[in-house]
């Protein structure tokens, strides 16, 4: 997997908006896929800088997010529908129509994953998958023990998910325990994957995910059997990767190349 060692947080953002503006310039009608958390906030707001700046523009754009909680309407501050509006979609010229995410709201959510996965194969599978990682390892609501062959599908959340992830509820408030999730299989047929990690509390994860060997009990692991995986990481999220000075290597010998082969090298 190619490693990108950003120097802080903020060049990890810079660096995947990067990314994806050289994408769209290059294909302006690009399927992209979208996570929600904290790690891709600051890729969005350097998005929606790019775009105000004239200098990206998703008019043609399709997007499908990861994943979508079951239970919580699109309204709900914390639905993954919401995060995206708030983040995203209503600060850029993305058509509403071609924005989606799982439905978590299906009457049996058990067709969430099937519809999902035939409006993805419908728009012509994914261009770009932008994906961050959970502390336990997780992509997109793939908790460890996943099938490496999962398709998009309902899965109950773990624990240490469930506790991350509370922070973003009030005291007593409804915390969804399903999601309706893109399975590994799903994600790893994207033709290009960027994965972002960022901080201390990542780098256990990145570690088992680019290092590790290949287990459903790090889903992120599977990465490694995708030919176009990027891990774009900050130095917190860094500090246990073994083969840091070839990375750095890898890097200065492409910087010398970027413009005579580098399509995707920033
Ligand atoms: C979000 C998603 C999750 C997060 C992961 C990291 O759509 O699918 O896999 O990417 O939980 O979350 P943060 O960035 O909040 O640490």
């Amino acid at each position: 997997m190619e490693v990108i060692l950003a120097e802080s947080a903020e060049r990890v953002a810079e660096r995947a908006a990067e990314l994806i503006r050289i994408l769209l310039e290059k294909k302006p009608d690009a399927v992209l896929g979208l996570a929600t958390g904290s790690t891709p906030v600051a890729l969005y707001a350097k998005l929606v800088a790019l775009h105000k700046a004239g200098r990206v523009s998703f008019r043609r754009v399709t997007t499908f997010n990861l994943d979508e909680y079951v239970g919580l309407p699109p309204a709900h501050p914390q639905s993954y529908r919401h995060f995206m509006e708030e983040h995203l979609f209503r600060h850029v010229d993305l058509a509403p129509e071609r924005t989606h995410l799982p439905d978590g709201r299906m009457a049996n959510p058990l067709e969430a994953g099937p519809d999902y996965e035939a409006k993805i194969r419908a728009a012509g599978g994914i261009d770009l998958q932008i994906l961050g990682i959970g502390g336990n390892g997780h992509i997109g609501f793939n908790e460890p023990t996943s099938s490496l062959g999962s398709r998009t599908r309902l899965k109950t959340l773990t624990g240490r998910t469930l506790e991350d992830n509370r922070r973003f509820f009030a005291e007593g408030e409804f915390q969804p325990t399903l999601a309706v999730t893109m399975g590994i299989a799903t994600i790893l047929e994207a033709r290009k994957i960027v994965l972002l990690a960022t901080g201390r509390g990542k780098a256990d994860a990145v570690r088992n995910a680019v290092e590790g060997p290949v287990t459903c009990v790090c889903p992120a692991s599977a990465l490694q059997w995708h030919p176009n995986a990027t891990a774009v990481v900050d130095p917190e999220a860094a500090e246990k990767l073994q083969y840091v000075d070839y990375y750095r290597s890898v890097l200065d010998i492409q910087d010398g190349l970027v413009g005579k082969f580098g399509e995707y090298r920033v």
